[in-house]
């Protein structure tokens, strides 16, 4: 293999490989064409799990709401309904005491031989969270979110029973708890603050962020690895960006696609047929980085676009990928260059847009590493689709 440099060259903080992430819708109202409905469609569920399974994602997350659906049971359900594709479960540590949900966590880890993940939400919105309870402030939550991995971790591995008591939690003579199906289950935390920075260095296994710009997500990064690095930890959290990819024939008819889909989803919020469109400055740091971005510029790097975090008034994962499957494969591997090892990417039309990134997007990205690994340099895909790149600084 030979050492390239240059415009060959990778770099040397490229991930070497990577994993797809969806996030396992439950019905087919989307933020395009809204259905009036709050239930659970299992005939939808089924053929989505399988799209993702057929089109080669490894993971999926179930989000969690006050208003949605249980996490936990939906992952158990896809757990059920799939072979390979592993369920991330969002937890609020608020909802759940942490010895129930270490038992819970590993149930789930034993019935799909081992496919658990837990991604750990410590509320972003002090009105949602007092809406079960919970009238923590933020830095409060992320301490008690602190204390909740310690005890899901020695939860799983004590094989004598134990005690505890910290700021948050107490009990007694707990153990040995039910095991997961081998060793431990990783843990992923979300959320921009401070203090999630803090928790997601030094304890988690997976740190995820929504879509940034390159430059600011690369700070970002060297952010939460030198934590983990000062925490004298000797690995890192891998690193997970969302996405919502806009994808069409050519860059012009996804781009085309984009600004229809931004006027359908700023009506959708305007007639509140979705979810309502929070108002004012959303207190969580993700959110607000994500509308300080839009207001900056709507068009980043290759193919980033904001225009849909400000439809949404930074709700969630919000922003976008515009191109053709070639120019968001190689936006992917842009972030894959810089430490990403987990991409999610979900589309605005579902379910379709599941079935084509299957198709057209994930196959890309996995050729080019395969052609890194065989080869040690770089292919053509980011050299030759360059998106907003190939007209960025023309007048
Ligand atoms: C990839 C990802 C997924 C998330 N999933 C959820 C979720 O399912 N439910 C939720 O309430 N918040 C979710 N969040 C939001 C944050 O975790 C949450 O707002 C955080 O607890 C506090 O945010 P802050 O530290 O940025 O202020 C997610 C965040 C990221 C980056």
């Amino acid at each position: 293999m030979t050492v390239a440099s240059g415009q060959d060259a990778v770099p040397a903080t490229a991930a070497p490989e990577v994993e797809f992430i969806s996030l396992t819708h439950t019905n087919a109202s989307t933020e395009l064409a809204p259905i009036p409905t709050r239930g659970l469609d299992p005939a939808y569920i089924r053929r989505y799990v399988r799209a993702l399974e057929d089109g080669g994602f490894d993971l999926t997350l179930l989000p969690y709401g006050s208003g949605s659906a249980d996490s936990f049971v939906l992952a158990s359900a896809v757990g059920q309904l799939s072979d390979r594709i592993k369920p991330i479960v969002a937890v609020r540590p608020n909802t759940v005491f942490p010895t129930v949900a270490a038992q819970q966590l590993a149930t789930l880890d034993q019935l799909t031989e081992g496919r658990a993940v837990v991604h750990l939400i410590s509320g972003g919105s002090d009105v949602e969270q007092a809406r079960q309870g919970d009238y923590l402030s933020k830095t409060e939550r992320y301490s008690r979110t602190s204390e909740f991995i310690d005890i899901l971790r020695r939860s799983w591995i004590e094989t004598e029973p134990f005690s505890h008591e910290g700021a948050h939690y107490r009990f007694d003579g707990f153990g040995p708890g039910f095991p997961p199906h081998a060793g431990s289950i990783p843990i992923s935390i979300g959320g921009q603050s401070d203090a999630a920075f803090e928790i997601g260095g030094t304890k988690a296994d997976v740190f995820s962020f929504w879509g940034e710009p390159l430059a600011d997500i690369k700070s970002q990064i060297e952010r939460v690895h030198a934590i983990a690095a000062a925490s004298g930890r000797t690995d890192r959290p891998r690193i997970w960006v969302t996405f919502r990819p806009i994808i069409d024939r050519t860059d012009e008819l996804a781009w085309a696609k984009a600004h229809d889909y931004a006027d359908r989803i700023a009506r959708t919020f305007e007639s509140g047929a979705f979810r309502a469109r929070p108002q004012g400055t959303p207190q969580n740091v993700g959110s607000q980085r994500a509308l300080e971005f839009a207001r900056r510029q709507e068009v980043y790097d290759r193919a980033l676009w904001t225009r849909t975090a400000a439809a949404t008034n930074g709700l969630g994962a919000s922003t976008a990928l515009v191109g053709t499957p070639e120019t968001v494969a190689a936006a992917i591997l842009d972030y894959i260059d810089l430490g990403a090892s987990l991409v999610s990417i979900r589309g605005y039309d579902t379910l379709n847009d599941a079935i084509d990134y299957g198709r057209y997007v994930l196959p890309l990205v996995r050729q080019e590493l395969a052609h890194r690994k065989a080869t040690g340099r770089r292919g053509c895909v980011q050299a030759e689709h360059l998106g907003a790149l190939a007209t960025a600084g023309r007048p």
